[in-house]
């Protein structure tokens, strides 16, 4: 039931000792989601143009504003398809189904699986390669690239952190050099039907993508799309087999699994936090006036638990009415992915239903990662 965020609910602004600021009730974090005077622009406030320089990096679309974020996420979206009716990922289920049916053939005949090692972890790196056009046999690299990239945001005490920070930014490098390769070797040639040769080609009403940004957004929706869908299909096996009742009816009407997943974004979502926003402008929420320039932390998953806008938040519950959850954010930059990881997660979970036979966990709760904004088993071992 998360306690912590029923403590903090009481105070729906609440600023900390460091100056920044979290909110933690629904509708406040669905009105600053919508507020125009809210940057997601990391440099935004302190030094606009050379401090992404700076970086190295050119940012991707989640870090940027209008009209620079509007102009990249609409022309990657030409292809992508809008979040309510996708275009591209309509035609990727019989490609989905494929890769969840060899994993499971994979399992067959074991006594004890690891839902995140075994399943979970190699699905979506696995589809996102497929989106993109990665060939197949530099698909175990790009698995070790995104491991150590998402890695950057985990705490885990077992490992060193200097280690981890300088495996992450190695492997952020070798993968920005390995996709820029990429495009570079499909320039000139007819588009195929993966996404980086779509975005190469493209000369939409928006004009071209450069060569840096259409890695970087390729990069971006390989970190983005990844350790997300891990974490919503393993706390959906985990939610699933604490509601035997829920599984059973699954077991008998499969089509019960998109209310399902949504209900998973809300009650388990994979994105706890969206770790900081900077405000443009003094800001009153709540009858809180934010200054200028603090940093505002939104938890989106205590919204999901606010008894304010949800009847019974603590029950699971997949046949609520009117789910809307903020389990892929709100507002102009809502989940982009949203329509691939519902339709990977729907396929997962429904295929794992009609194969398992008598499932039984093996710890419950069993080990959550150690991350500042992800939550999900770091292994679920079930029998
Ligand atoms: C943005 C959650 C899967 C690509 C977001 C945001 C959330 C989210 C909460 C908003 C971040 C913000 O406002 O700053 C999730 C969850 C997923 C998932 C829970 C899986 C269950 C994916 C997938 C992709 C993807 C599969 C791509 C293939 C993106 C992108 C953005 C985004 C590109 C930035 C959108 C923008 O700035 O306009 N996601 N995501 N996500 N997501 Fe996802």
């Amino acid at each position: 039931p998360y306690p912590l965020y029923a403590e903090l609910r009481r105070r729906p602004v609440a600023r900390q000792e460091d100056g920044d600021y979290v909110v933690s009730t629904y509708r406040e974090i669905s009105a600053l989601l919508h507020d125009p005077h809210l940057s997601s622009d990391a440099h935004s406030l302190e030094n606009p143009g050379p401090a992404l320089a700076e970086r190295g990096d050119p940012p991707a679309f989640i870090g940027l504003d209008p009209p620079r974020h509007d102009r990249l996420r609409r022309m990657a979206m030409r292809h992508f398809g809008p979040p309510h009716s996708p275009t591209l990922v309509n035609d990727m289920r019989p490609d989905l189904t494929a890769v969840v049916t060899d994993l499971i053939e994979n399992l067959v005949g074991r006594d004890q699986i690891d839902i995140v090692d075994d399943f979970a972890y190699p699905f979506p790196v696995t589809v996102i390669c497929h989106l993109l056009g990665v060939p197949r046999e530099d698909e175990p690299r790009f698995h070790r690239w995104v491991e150590a990239i998402v890695a950057l945001l985990d705490f885990d005490p077992a490992t060193d952190p200097q280690e981890r920070l300088r495996e992450g930014t190695q492997a952020r490098k070798d993968l920005r050099h390995y996709l820029a390769e990429l495009l570079r070797s499909r320039r000139g040639r007819p588009p195929g039907d993966d996404l980086l040769s779509r975005l190469a080609s493209d000369e939409g009403p928006d004009g071209r993508m450069t060569d840096e940004e259409i890695v970087s957004t390729a990069n971006l929706l390989l970190i983005a799309g990844h350790e997300t869908t891990v974490n919503l299909i393993t706390n959906g096996v985990l939610t699933l087999l604490r509601h035997p009742e829920v599984l059973e009816r699954l077991r008998r009407e499969p089509e019960m699994i998109i209310r399902t997943v949504e209900e998973l974004l809300r009650y388990e979502p994979p994105v706890h936090i969206i770790p900081w926003r900077a405000a443009y402008s003094d800001l009153t929420v709540a009858g809180v006036t934010i200054p200028k320039g603090s940093r505002i932390t939104l938890m989106l998953a205590s919204g999901n638990r606010d008894p304010a806008y949800f009847r019974d938040p603590d029950r699971f519950d997949p046949d609520r009415r009117d789910n809307r959850h903020l389990g892929f954010g709100s507002g102009i930059h809502l989940c982009f992915g949203a329509p691939l990881a519902r339709l990977e997660t729907q396929i997962a979970l429904n295929g794992l239903v009609r194969h398992l036979e008598n499932p039984r966990l093996v710890a419950d709760p069993p080990p959550y990662r150690q991350s500042a904004v992800l939550r999900g088993p770091r292994h679920l071992l079930v029998r």
